[in-house]
């Protein structure tokens, strides 16, 4: 009879590498594994990785333009920012990391998915809950949640086995594509230390950023983002683009004392230029396009897109019902916004839309203003009616 197959999440690193051969050995199963690029990932020596340890097909998606158009650029219009500062890369990731498992698991006949994240993080939650919505009937393995190894052990298991291990330490956990780098455990894990510098690849330092600033024009057509100073490029190019020129002026670094789903506080590190910088190019053009009543709902809204991608329920009718919500509100958010990157900071500096709201003959204190300010007297006689009113009778105490 052939033997049962398992479709691994795998990164080529040492966790799932050791997992190829643990589910072989534990499951007594064939393992293909699934490597996906949503940015920054090396396809081919993953893949061969994979076959020199011992997995049956090692499948490989690039999955980079996917990634932008169906989980990225909701997210920017949503405005999805966990906790005021995190844009979220990771907790994007995950669902689509679990759509390819899905797909790779049906075609190859697969009974389960298995992934490397550990019992202590919101990955595993993303990942099982996202399978479970795709594919209710298939089992997830998470081998690191089982086998109770140390990292000493893992790397003796591995080198019993022949697998590559890493030389020295490791000293971050890191994950990274396209929207961003997030970089946990070491020296980070103690909140009152300073991210050392070696913690960070995307970003300079203040003291080694260019002492002149750089300016640069972002337009947007409905919430997102279409050209960089004129020059039209898709979304993976432009978000590449902006990474690389952000990160070169110390952009997108965010140290977060963070809540994990599974209730622990954590120090989380990430470095997200690009997420910084059209985040906030895409508020300061709502702010000029959108009315107060739609800034003020769509804030809230904001925030519980951010808490339903952090929590992993991506594969919602409620997150789908507030893309309908968001997409509503993009309509004629549709202009151009200048920003300044400068040591470490974005600051939008100009905005300007042919749907701006603002006015100059309403706003002017110049010459050609058209406000009545007549007008203004009996807006304020019958705005201030309730306040007269109680006052008369009850005082001002
Ligand atoms: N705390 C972040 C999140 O939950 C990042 C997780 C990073 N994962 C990792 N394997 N380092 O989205």
């Amino acid at each position: 009879m052939a033997q049962k197959k398992i479709a691994l999440a795998y990164s080529g690193g040492l966790d799932t590498s050791v997992a190829v051969r643990w589910l072989q050995e534990q499951y007594d199963a064939q393992v293909v594994t699934v490597t996906i690029d949503l940015g920054m990932v090396d396809l081919e020596p993953a893949r061969q990785k994979a076959l020199r340890i011992g997995a049956v097909n090692a499948i490989t998606v690039d999955g980079k333009a996917v990634f932008y158009d169906g989980y990225i650029a909701p997210a920017l219009k949503a405005g999805a920012v966990y906790e005021d500062v995190y844009p979220l890369a990771t907790a994007l990731g995950r669902p689509l990391i679990a759509r390819y498992m899905v797909e790779a698991a049906r075609r190859e006949g697969a009974y389960a998915v298995a992934h490397g994240c550990t019992g202590k993080g919101n990955d595993q939650v993303r990942l099982d809950v996202s399978v479970a919505a795709l594919a209710p009937d298939l089992q997830v393995i998470a081998p690191i949640r089982e086998w109770g190894m140390s990292r000493e052990e893992e790397i003796e298991y591995g080198r019993a086995r022949n697998i590559p291990v890493p030389e020295g330490r490791n000293s971050y956990s890191t994950d990274e594509n396209l929207w961003g780098r997030s970089i946990e455990t070491g020296d980070l894990e103690d909140p009152w230390n300073e991210p050392p510098e070696d913690a960070f690849q995307w970003t300079r330092p203040v003291s080694a950023c260019p002492d002149e600033p750089s300016y640069i024009e972002i337009a947007f057509e409905q919430g997102l983002p279409v050209s960089i100073d004129g020059e039209e490029m898709d979304g993976v190019a432009l978000v590449d683009h902006l990474n690389r020129r952000a990160g070169d002026h110390g952009v997108g670094r965010i140290d977060h004392l963070e809540n994990r789903l599974v209730g622990i506080k954590s120090r989380e590190v990430y470095e997200a230029p690009a997420a910084v910088v059209l985040h906030s190019a895409h508020k300061a053009l709502e702010a000029i396009t959108l009315s107060k009543e739609q800034v003020r709902l769509k804030t809230r809204i904001a925030q519980e897109y951010a808490d339903v991608v952090y929590n992993g329920l991506w594969f919602t009718q409620h997150r789908r019902d507030m893309d309908a919500y968001v997409d509503s509100t993009q309509r004629h958010v549709s202009g151009t916004v200048r920003v300044r990157l400068l040591k470490g900071s974005c600051t939008v500096v100009g905005r300007r839309s042919p749907n701006a709201l603002y006015s100059y003959e309403l706003a002017t204190y110049d010459r050609g203003d058209k406000f009545d300010h007549r007008a203004a007297e009996g807006f304020i006689s019958i705005f201030g009616l309730p306040v007269r009113t109680q006052s008369q009778v009850q005082g001002d105490e």
